[in-house]
């Protein structure tokens, strides 16, 4: 069926479209973009104006926790919340139950995708057997059924030598390798970032040094092995500073950026010990927030992700030492980066457009989406107006654990479209 869209902003910095236009979309194709399109015989009509139309959004880093904790998520649920969020698609993480190491448990991913999702989903596979860090996956055969990028994220890889073996062998299937950094030897049982808040509050600290190391290794290896390398959620000034001389350097290192980790810092977590701040990697400074905001300005930052990390109430509910690392925010991310870099002018919205949607299909390779005839219609239109506050309605993830529930936005996804395909409608997930 024909679907168009009429009277939205459309904002597409590949394209270098910044202004009202008309897109019909056709099957699951974008048909044409105009002013004042007549609409087909049989065609829907909406009308979008005063919002803005973009490619569609990916998250390329989202714990969907199926198969094996369907407890605390699952892919119908989680999928839902990224409709609600304004995500055409996300990339899943693979530390699953069992791991995501081999082509039967990615096929299991996408086919319940296919059947109960409602968005694009992209799995990644994991680097080692078992996130264990001792044996490659079976990474041809991830790859064979649809393995995008490869990671052990949850964890990092503990030896130079193990994640040498892993970039050798599989940069032949060309994919990107993503890196959770983390030196389990130094950071040990660290519960928030190591400084004077972790002293105050009497938690262990997890240095900044336990991440940098691993990034200053990954790049090195990278270096060595000519594989594509991509630092996941990147918390600290000097990790980034790292990064920023990789890519000066010419090597083929990316890197993204969480809300949380851009807006949030240690100082958050007060005498209520409030576990929806225990994240990994933990909040970092002031100062390592606002380096993060400084290279998503100026171009460090490649993508903004949430690692949308559900979890029950139950278990975020213990103590702090005991509560499971993680937070959720795939349904706020779009609004938190509109209401913090946005309006107050950091970036524009078409450099918004490059960190949530161009960049991240890059990365993983995925086919480009533009807002152009012969595209995939894969369509975020979002409200740039309306204020909401976080969490006042509920979520749609199964999960609640949200480090920004009560926080006071503006902006939000008003109708998502995937190939074509209407999955969010009127700010309701269809
Ligand atoms: O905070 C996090 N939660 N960081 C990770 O790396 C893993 C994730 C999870 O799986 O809960
Ligand atoms: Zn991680």
């Amino acid at each position: 069926m024909a679907l168009l869209l009429k009277g939205a902003h459309v904002v597409d910095p590949a394209l270098g479209l910044d202004g009202v236009a008309d897109v019909l979309v056709e099957g699951e194709r974008i048909a044409q973009v105009g002013e004042s399109l007549e609409a087909p015989e049989g065609a829907e009509v909406i009308d979008l104006a005063g919002k803005y139309l973009v490619p569609g959004l990916v998250d390329m880093h989202v714990h969907l926790r199926e198969p094996g904790f369907e407890h605390k998520a699952t892919i119908a649920s989680e999928t839902r919340a990224a409709a609600k969020g304004g995500m055409t698609g996300v990339c899943s993480m693979p530390n699953t139950n069992p791991v995501t190491d081999n082509g039967t448990v990615v096929e299991y991913v996408r086919s319940v995708a296919e059947r109960e999702g409602h968005c694009r989903v992209f799995p990644s596979g994991a680097m080692t057997k078992g996130l264990k860090g001792e044996i490659i996956s079976e990474m041809g055969d991830m790859v064979a059924h649809g393995a995008v990028a490869f990671t052990d994220d949850g964890r990092g890889i503990q030896g130079a030598g193990m994640l040498r073996r892993c970039m050798d062998y599989g940069k032949m299937f060309g994919k990107v390798f993503m890196s959770h950094c983390q030196d389990e030897d130094l950071v040990g049982e660290g519960q928030i970032n190591e400084g004077p808040v972790s002293t105050k509050r009497g938690l262990l600290g997890w240095p900044a040094e336990g991440e940098e190391i691993q990034i200053a290794r990954d790049i090195a290896v990278a270096r060595l092995t000519g594989a594509k390398l991509h630092i996941q959620h990147i918390s600290t000034a000097r990790g980034l500073e790292m990064v920023r001389e990789a890519k000066a350097e010419g090597l083929p290192v990316t890197c993204e950026a969480t809300p949380h980790h851009l807006f949030l810092t240690d100082e958050c977590i007060d005498e209520t010990f409030n576990t929806n701040f225990k994240v990994n990697p933990p909040l970092r400074t002031a100062e390592d927030a606002a380096a993060l905001r400084a290279g998503v300005t100026d171009g460090t930052v490649d993508a903004i992700v949430t690692d949308h990390a559900p979890h029950a109430d139950w278990e975020k509910s213990r103590e702090f030492e005991l509560a499971p690392f993680g937070m959720t925010g795939i349904e706020c991310s779009l609004a938190l980066i509109i209401t913090n870099l946005v309006k107050p002018g950091v970036i524009d919205y078409g450099r918004m457009v490059d960190l949530m949607s161009v960049n991240p299909r890059r990365i993983l390779g995925l086919e480009p989406v533009r807002i152009e005839a012969g595209s995939l219609a894969d369509i975020t239109v979002f409200d740039p107006e309306v204020t909401w506050t976080i969490g006042a309605d509920g979520y749609e993830s199964k999960a609640r654990n949200c480090g920004f529930d009560g926080v006071s936005v503006t902006g939000r996804a008003t109708d998502v479209f995937v190939g074509g395909r209407v999955t969010l409608r009127n700010g309701q997930v269809c």
